[in-house]
């Protein structure tokens, strides 16, 4: 760890003002003061900056052609952020009732707004239906049927897509790999299972293919894996033009875009990804002689992931003698894997640097863990920190926007820390700190009961 801050890794505003960190223009020695640790501190700038280049590059390379920058609401979400997705121009791409909730309660433009999730409830579609989304994306034979229903119970014809499966591995963790055949999500290409989808769905009227959305994975390095996946996706576009004769006007090729945890790792920029993808598109559909679909995309990550931090203070240091003798340095912080899961699941990297002081100390190898109850609650594995950090010392971890608030769960009956919007030397709560009486509000004095009876054959 350096006192440098690396801004593939840190927020555009970060940078080390007399020793201490500042995001925003916001001394974390100030934040930490006022609402306290742990808490996420988002960057207002680097979040809006993100959304225009993501939005911006799929106009430049897609001209006309260009869909909709659809922003991950499963990343990170809130009322504050939904509102500067549409002010940004840039659509939301919701997976849940509770993800959809959010973007009525923002008002957020229904016709910008794309229903996901491969186990819909007939309520998540209807109040999908209700507030009359833009697209609904359909992810099993079941759900066809069911969203032709409600719609057409509603009088609406929807427009939708469909999930395909183009068969990739994505060359990325298993549990974020989405594309190779072995998964809950989409209908696989290779099988035929897709194309029956696409006949299952022109039976109903009150459903309009649109065309075939993919994602391929998460937290993906390579341009191949998309550019295969488009490929894919224009093969059966091209066989629909063949069988039906007419043409699909829409492919989705989802998000994924790798990100900035630690100074080895290289994500490519928007402007990168998206000139290849565009070179591909326009290859395959004149090989195939369709013309060029709209194209949409949705990152998630890599919008609102290198846009907070965490904050954590330092309670508890200890060294621990290890079976080949050698000393392992643990240093504890007061939050762990209740905000931050990504270590524990999928064996993440992150950096942190020393926050409230720099430090001329020699680096010694540490582990730094939470405060919970498992061996496994870890936030950073191994890594080179300062000798002479002692309790009370400010650590911050970059690059924690995307799936740490989201996943933060309350392990420990631990609170979930606030998310604090920083901007212009001002710093607001944009999400509050949860309280044990939040915790305990949640359990009630019910007195037991008979279930009510049910008819005959219910
Ligand atoms: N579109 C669909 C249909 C998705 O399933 C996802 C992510 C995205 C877009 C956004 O992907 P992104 O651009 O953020 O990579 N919890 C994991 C990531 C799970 C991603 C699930 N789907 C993690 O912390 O790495």
């Amino acid at each position: 760890m350096k006192n440098a801050l690396n801004p593939k890794v840190w927020p555009i505003t970060a940078e080390r003002k007399n020793g201490e960190i500042t995001v925003g223009g916001c001394s974390m020695i100030d934040l930490a003061r006022e609402f306290g640790t742990p808490a996420f501190i988002l960057d207002e700038a680097d979040f809006k900056s993100r959304a225009h280049q993501w939005r911006d590059s799929l106009k430049k390379n897609f001209g006309d052609n260009a869909g909709i920058a659809y922003y991950a609401a499963k990343a990170f979400i809130s009322k504050d952020i939904a509102r500067w997705i549409d002010e940004c121009g840039l659509g939301l791409d919701v997976c849940t009732g509770g993800e959809l909730a959010v973007a009525i309660a923002a008002s957020f433009p229904p016709a910008r707004l794309e229903m996901h999730g491969n186990n819909k409830s007939e309520s998540e579609i209807a109040a999908a239906i209700d507030y009359r989304v833009g697209t609904i994306v359909m992810d099993s034979l079941q759900e066809i049927d069911r969203v032709a229903r409600i719609a057409h119970t509603k009088g609406v014809v929807q427009k939708v897509l469909l999930r395909l499966t183009p068969g990739i591995d994505a060359h990325t963790h298993e549990a974020i790999s989405t594309a190779h055949e072995d998964v809950k999500f989409g209908f696989s290409i290779a099988s035929g299972a897709a194309w029956d989808a696409v006949l299952a769905t022109s039976k109903h009227e009150s459903l309009q293919l649109q065309g075939f959305h993919a994602h391929i994975g998460s937290q993906i390095f390579v341009t191949d894996a998309f550019e295969t996946s488009a490929t894919r996706l224009i093969g059966m576009l091209a066989r629909y033009k063949q069988e039906f004769g007419t043409e699909l006007p829409e492919l989705d090729l989802g998000g994924g875009y790798g990100i900035a945890y630690v100074d080895e790792d290289d994500p490519i920029s928007p402007e990168t990804a998206l000139s290849k993808l565009s070179s591909i598109v326009t290859e395959e559909c004149k090989k195939n002689q369709i013309s060029i679909p709209t194209i949409s995309i949705e990152p998630g990550r890599a919008i609102v992931g290198p846009s907070m931090i965490t904050l954590y203070e330092v309670g508890t240091t200890k060294d621990v003698q290890l079976d080949d003798g050698s000393t392992r340095w643990y240093i504890s912080v007061d939050g762990g894997m209740s905000d931050n899961l990504r270590t524990g699941l999928y064996q993440a990297e992150y950096s942190v640097a020393l926050a409230n002081r720099e430090s001329s100390a020699e680096l010694r190898r540490a582990r730094i863990v939470g405060k919970h109850c498992e061996t496994g609650d870890i936030v950073i594995r191994d890594i080179q920190v300062p000798s002479d950090i002692v309790p009370g010392d400010l650590l911050a971890t970059p690059a924690t926007g995307a799936y740490g608030r989201s996943m933060a769960s309350n392990y420990n009956h631990m609170v979930r820390p606030p998310v604090i919007c920083v901007h212009n030397q001002t710093a607001r709560i944009m999400i509050r700190r949860e309280t044990e009486a939040d915790l305990l509000a949640l359990e009630i004095d019910d007195a037991p009961r008979s279930l009510p009876s049910r008819e005959k054959g219910q």
